[in-house]
């Protein structure tokens, strides 16, 4: 299939954002442009401070650009405030965070459940897509440990889990495997790259490892409010060197 011929499950056009006013104005997305096919996982690098979280927030309807448009299926959005993009959020998108923010007193199956759950979803139904999405991370065996008897990367598993429970096209991670070893960090990728591959999700990933971007299909430096198409010699700052 032609990746051309296919639509875009998310792209931004000309996207701003700067925050302050008058002398302390800080412009840190000056024209983002980007897109992202379907199965698609894309790492996103750059210095920090750059604005990568600023973008993802709001390409994830946490928080409105100050001009821009954001297409994601059927949503159109950017610079609407986030009390007006609840189904972006619901439907739209999945997260992860550096630090999982699993709930401590629920095992990894309630933890599905429950975000599921606040989403709309009814319980019995709640409950199968779980154990489902469970499945699909490889943890079946252990839905009924709560955070303290998982591994780091069993942690990071279930909230892939409660991410893609519910069939959210785009998942969006922030420093996804910044709490990880290299190897648990390496699983997560494999993880990510299985979802692209079998269920057609698409993944953009913001990290600050070479190594882990350089397995995302595509890599995006952020840098001085714009992003361009990058490979690992240029996000390493390596650009103006010659190539050997
Ligand atoms: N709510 C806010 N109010 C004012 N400034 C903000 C706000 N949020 C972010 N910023 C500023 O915007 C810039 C980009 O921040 P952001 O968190 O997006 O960077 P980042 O690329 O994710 O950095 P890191 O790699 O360290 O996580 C920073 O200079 C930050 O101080
Ligand atoms: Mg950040």
């Amino acid at each position: 299939m032609s990746t051309s011929a296919r639509r875009a499950v998310l792209r931004v056009t000309d996207l701003h954002k700067g925050f302050g006013s008058g002398r302390r104005r800080l412009e840190v997305l000056k024209g983002i442009d980007l897109e992202i096919q379907p199965g698609e996982l894309v790492a996103m690098m750059g210095p920090s401070g750059c604005g990568k979280s600023t973008l993802l927030n709001i390409i994830g309807g946490l928080l409105e650009a100050d001009s821009g448009l954001i297409s994601l299926g059927e949503f159109n959005y950017g610079t609407k405030s986030p009390s007006r993009v609840v189904n972006v959020r619901r439907r739209g998108i999945g997260w992860i965070f550096q630090d999982f923010h699993l709930i401590d007193r629920l095992n990894a199956l309630d933890n599905v459940i429950f975000a599921l759950e606040l989403s709309g979803v009814p319980t019995a139904q709640a409950e199968e897509q779980a154990r489902d999405a469970l499945d699909k991370v490889g943890l079946s065996d252990r839905m009924e440990f709560i955070p303290d008897q998982l591994s780091g990367g069993q942690r990071q598993r279930v909230a892939i889990a409660r991410a893609i429970a519910g069939s959210r096209p785009l998942l969006l991670a922030d420093e996804p495997t910044g709490n990880l070893d290299v190897k648990s960090g390496q699983e997560i990728i494999d993880l990510f790259k299985q979802l692209c591959e079998e269920d057609g999700m698409s993944v953009l990933m913001v990290t600050h490892d070479p190594t882990l971007a350089s397995m995302a299909d595509r890599m995006l430096l952020l840098k001085d409010g714009v992003t361009a198409a990058s490979d690992i010699r240029s996000a390493w700052g390596m650009d103006s060197q010659s190539a050997t």
